[in-house]
């Protein structure tokens, strides 16, 4: 069984062209309506390569894979030898003989850009502590599902602005979208990110008060303050945060019709209250549906090459 030497992978959203991004979302629109299995990714095998817990990429993808015909292997770092030290380098060349996709969650995104050097099959970013691309691309389609555009819709991000705003800041960006980010100083997105998504035609702000961000919100979004890896960091992040949760009040400065994001899990009580994350306003569970049909929309326009 030989592999192609080339190789499309989404290491960061930014690795998709905005008509890509699109192109994905699409058909994943598409798949969602048929909801059907195939054999798009017959005879073919993904590894999911986890270093962190996972509830949704995981799950998501293995579904995915199955549904269109692929076999996917759940593999976490400690069982393999990587957990005893083998290196990466060598970890991908290894995998890129016997699997035809490499979907990693990894501590650091260096780890990523690691990975795709070595393999010689895609490798798609699972998170990483820089980005979060695939739950960009199935938020930036339940936007579309929900606002039924992206141009002159504003997206409000408060509270840290981690992994998942910097992949999201991109997103919105790319399709047109506007987005402010509501950070404490010294929490704002990832600097060269900022700048790359300002280069596209949305438009990108960063403020450090959540009631300017969230003022005539279409889209309200939050994660975590204590990202997976930050445990250590947990106390000051709470006393750092505790202002940006996101409550009834904050809500009210928001549009009527805005509804409320968040990538799960959530930590009720801290970023955001039980109230709002169990109110009518609340699409967090749309979210984590079209975490389904993105993965199998990305997979096959990834794969597709090798297929
Ligand atoms: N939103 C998300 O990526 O969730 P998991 O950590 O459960 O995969
Ligand atoms: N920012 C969170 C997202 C989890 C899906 C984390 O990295 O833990």
């Amino acid at each position: 069984m030989k592999h192609r030497k080339t190789h499309r992978s989404l290491i960061s959203l930014a690795d998709l062209s905005p008509e890509e991004l699109k192109e994905v979302i699409e058909l994943a629109i598409e798949l969602k309506e048929a909801r059907e299995t195939s054999d798009k990714l017959a005879g073919k095998s993904v590894a999911l390569l986890f270093e962190k817990p996972s509830t949704r990429t995981r799950v998501s993808f293995e579904v995915a894979v199955y549904e269109l015909g692929g076999h996917p292997l759940y593999l976490g770092f400690n069982e393999l030898q990587l957990g005893r030290g083998e290196p990466l380098c060598d970890t991908a060349r290894v995998l890129s003989r016997y699997v035809h996709c490499i979907v990693a969650r990894v501590n650091s995104h260096d780890s990523l850009i690691q990975l795709d050097r070595y393999s010689t099959v895609p490798v798609i970013n699972a998170l990483s502590d820089l980005e979060h691309p695939c739950q960009a691309i199935a938020d930036l389609m339940t936007i579309r599902e929900l606002k039924g555009k992206w141009d002159g819709v504003k997206v409000a991000w408060v509270g840290d602005g981690n992994n998942v705003c910097n992949s999201l800041v991109l997103g919105c960006a790319m399709l047109g979208t506007d987005v402010v980010v509501a950070t404490p100083p010294n929490y704002e997105p990832n600097k060269d990110i900022i700048k790359l998504a300002k280069s596209f035609t949305g438009k990108v702000e960063v403020v450090h008060d959540p009631h300017e961000a969230v003022r005539n919100a279409d889209v309200v979004y939050t994660d975590v303050w204590v990202s997976m890896g930050q445990e250590d960091e947990r106390e000051r992040r709470m006393k750092v945060f505790k202002d940006f949760q996101l409550n009834e009040q904050l809500l009210e400065k928001a549009r009527e019709d805005c509804v409320v994001m968040h990538c799960l899990p959530a930590h009720r009580g801290e970023e955001i209250t039980d109230s709002v994350i169990e109110g009518e306003k609340s699409v967090v569970f749309e979210q984590a549906e079209n975490r389904l049909h993105t993965q199998k929309a990305l997979l096959i326009m990834l794969m597709g090459e090798i297929l």
